[in-house]
């Protein structure tokens, strides 16, 4: 399937684990990709691999205004067009909520909200001309629709669904301008994936939490992400899809097994 043949990527976070995976599935059905990241060394491994004249790595720290807007610009030289962007910079640092402190909230808030406004922003020009009409996923999190500890960061996570709401309205069909084609926006809610952000932790303890007897992996978010960039989707908009192996209904699960009358 090429269901992204002729069309150009922008993927946030693209070096390691998710957005790893993300900007290789996009690329594997047709696409140009730009993977962005703040370790470029990676990033450039990544799309030297990827190879084919269609893969292209950038730095990009998404909390700085000009390395975004920048970002957006070495998509276009290098491609020509951006027609989905894929805010997937996320981070977490674990503090309680008595931890809170201003530097814990910056530290989170501002790539994982703050940044994936700003690569919206800087991506709307761009995206409102695609001649395939735009499409954003943004990457939130199981964290951010119940309450599953890490309060910086699942905060910063609930607003996205919210915020899909929004741009939904906002780059509607009957308020975009003229020559311009409303804007798709989903969220994308990962449950437990197998990335480097567990490997001083014991991710094998959650397991017996998933209905899915499994962790995730990186490929299924980047198969779901692809469904909501893609034509498939192109009614869905405002969206998010959790994508978390039936952990959300695992309470009710768990509920009935102590509780079977
Ligand atoms: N792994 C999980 O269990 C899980 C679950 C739910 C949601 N998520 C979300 O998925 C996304 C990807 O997480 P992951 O597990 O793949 O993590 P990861 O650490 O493997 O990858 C994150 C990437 O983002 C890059 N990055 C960090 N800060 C950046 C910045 N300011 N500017 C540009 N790039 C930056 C890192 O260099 C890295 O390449 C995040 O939004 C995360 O919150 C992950």
């Amino acid at each position: 399937m090429a269901r992204f043949a002729g069309r150009t990527a922008l993927v946030t976070g693209a070096a390691h684990g998710i957005g790893r995976a993300i900007a290789t599935r996009l690329h594997a059905e047709g696409a140009s990709v730009l993977l962005a990241d703040l370790d470029v060394d990676a990033a450039t491994e990544v799309a030297d691999r990827l190879g084919d004249g269609r893969a292209a790595a950038r730095r990009c720290d998404v909390t700085a205004a000009a390395d975004v807007a920048a970002m957006v610009a070495a998509c276009v030289d290098a491609f020509g067009a951006l027609d989905v962007l894929v805010a997937n910079v996320g981070v977490a640092s674990g503090e309680g909520f008595d931890g809170l402190d201003d530097e814990a909230w910056d530290r989170q808030v501002g790539p994982t909200l703050r940044g994936t406004i700003r690569c919206v922003q800087a991506s709307m020009p761009r995206l409102l001309t695609s001649r395939h009409g735009g499409a954003v996923v943004m990457t939130g999190s199981v964290n951010g629709l119940s309450a599953f500890g890490n309060v910086g960061y699942s905060v910063a996570k609930a607003a996205l669904p919210n915020l899909a709401q929004n741009l939904t309205v906002e780059y509607s069909a009957a308020r975009v301008g003229e020559g311009q084609r409303p804007v798709r926006f989903n969220v994308v809610a990962p449950g437990t994936v197998r990335t480097r952000v567990w490997d001083t932790q014991h991710p094998d303890a959650l397991v017996p939490l998933y209905p899915m007897g499994r962790l995730g992996e990186p490929d299924d978010i980047a198969a779901a992400v692809a469904f909501l960039a893609s034509d498939d989707a192109a009614w869905v908009s405002g969206v998010t899809l959790p994508v978390e192996g039936g952990i959300l209904a695992g309470p009710a699960l768990a509920f009935q097994e102590r509780n079977p009358g």
